[in-house]
């Protein structure tokens, strides 16, 4: 297994790229199985989670290719199998997004059960009770998911709690479903809406994508059409919280700003001096130590899970006390004993971690389970004094492309030992 050797206390100066966000590519992968028509996927970011995905899609007969311009064309004209395989799925759990599409144009997905997972238990009761109300005919057997529907109907759907996989899921069965599926207490995370585009630009009607009543008249088929993926949210965010730990000034480019509210306002608090453009932020981090921020996490536009890792990291470097809240997840604290090991004063009490800054995190042989853990031990081997070793780091590959090098490009002495 690969692994990452830092050496901490470089500035961090320049200009770094994000790539496209890999929580909007997955459901638009899985939706291409909607038409039999040639859909052309733009700034999908080269991460194993994609390269998981159109490997789901090969073995269903999938026809992929990558022209020139590294655009993904797929063809799904050939689909002969409707099947999910648990090996796949256990290494993904997003791969439960071909659900919906399966059984919304073939009438039948033969999907696993994701199980448990490093964060929770994750369950996906919505994904299958919101099918069952569209009138599938869906048991779970031996650990897979079967479902069975001649054309699944429009339904008033009223979602238990705020999921996003089970928003998109439930959003790409309605879109060939027999009338009108209005789904309440909808995720408005950015990467619902773009699929909402992607689907709407291949002929499908969705209106309120973004709010949380999301409303789809049914069309009898999709079309192919061109979609380009936005800018990754949370990859910007890790690189901007890395310059306020790690101090120095850098130019994050192809991003989308307004989509970071919730983060650049507590970056802000933290002492970071934040100017945006309309697809650039400049972070800019003269102070010696960040400021203590609390954080609690919630759906969007509320402060997001997957940057609560990073902040925790901030927060154990910074001056002064804070809470890290994590509502949206159990058991999302696997960094905080990473933290620990490193010099980090933090401890846990139920779902929330109490830190008290330290002046400075000391290196040490560290991994995570998951992968915004695992970007958190990156962010703290950055500023650690001495060389922090962190392994385990094909979490880190799932979801960020090119790490160390985007780092390294910025000043910081990051590199890959291969295993
Ligand atoms: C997605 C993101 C993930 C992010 C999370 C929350 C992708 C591929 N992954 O995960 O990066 O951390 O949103 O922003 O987009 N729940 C149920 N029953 C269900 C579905 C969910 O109880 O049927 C619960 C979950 O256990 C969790 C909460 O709802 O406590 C939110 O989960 P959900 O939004 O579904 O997360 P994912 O879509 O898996």
């Amino acid at each position: 297994m690969d692994k990452l050797k830092i050496v901490g206390g470089k500035e961090l100066n320049g200009e770094v790229s994000i790539s496209g966000a890999k929580n909007a590519a997955l459901p638009i992968l899985a939706s291409t199985l909607l038409t039999d028509q040639t859909m052309t996927i733009s700034n999908v970011p080269h991460l194993h989670d994609i390269t998981t995905t159109m490997e789901l899609l090969g073995r269903m007969g999938s026809d992929l290719m990558l022209d020139e311009k590294l655009n993904i064309e797929v063809t799904n004209n050939n689909i002969n199998e409707f099947f999910a395989p648990y090996e796949m799925v256990k290494t993904m759990r997003a791969s439960i997004l071909v659900l919906g599409p399966l059984l919304a144009r073939f009438g039948e997905a033969d999907v696993s059960l994701p199980g448990g997972c490093a964060i929770g238990s994750r369950p996906v009761d919505i994904h299958i009770s919101g099918l069952a109300a569209m009138g599938a005919d869906i048991t779970v057997d031996k650990g897979y998911i079967k479902a069975k529907a001649k054309r699944l109907k429009g339904a008033h759907l009223i979602l238990e709690m705020v999921t996003v996989t089970g928003t998109e899921n439930l959003m790409m069965a309605a879109v060939l479903a027999d009338g009108k599926t209005t789904l309440e207490n909808a995720a408005r995370e950015p990467e619902v809406v773009d699929l909402a585009e992607c689907l709407i630009a291949m002929g499908a009607n969705i209106q309120g994508a973004g709010t949380d009543t999301i409303v789809i008249e049914g069309v009898e088929s999709l079309h192919g059409a061109q979609h380009t993926i936005l800018p990754d949210r949370i990859e910007t965010g890790t690189f901007l919280v890395a310059v306020v730990m790690a101090g120095g000034k850098v130019k994050i480019k192809n991003t989308r700003p307004k989509l970071l509210d919730a983060v650049l306002s507590k970056l802000r608090a933290a002492g970071a001096q934040i100017e945006l453009e309309d697809s650039s932020i400049t972070v800019t981090m003269d102070l010696e130590r960040p400021r203590a921020v609390d954080i609690h996490t919630s759906p969007f536009p509320g402060f997001p899970t997957d940057m609560q890792a990073q902040f925790t990291a901030l927060n154990c470097i910074a001056e002064g006390n804070s809470t890290i809240t994590e509502t949206v997840f159990e058991n999302r604290f696997m960094h905080v004993q990473e933290l620990q090991r490193m010099g980090a004063n933090i401890k846990l009490e139920g779902n929330t971690a109490i830190c008290n800054g330290v002046a400075k995190l000391i290196a040490a042989p560290v991994m995570a389970t998951d992968l915004r853990a695992s970007a958190s031990l990156v962010l703290a081997g950055l500023v650690a004094e001495g060389e922090t070793i962190v392994d385990r780091i094909y979490h880190i590959d799932r979801g960020y492309e090119t790490i160390e090098e985007k780092f390294r490009q910025l000043g910081a002495e990051i590199n890959r030992m291969p295993a």
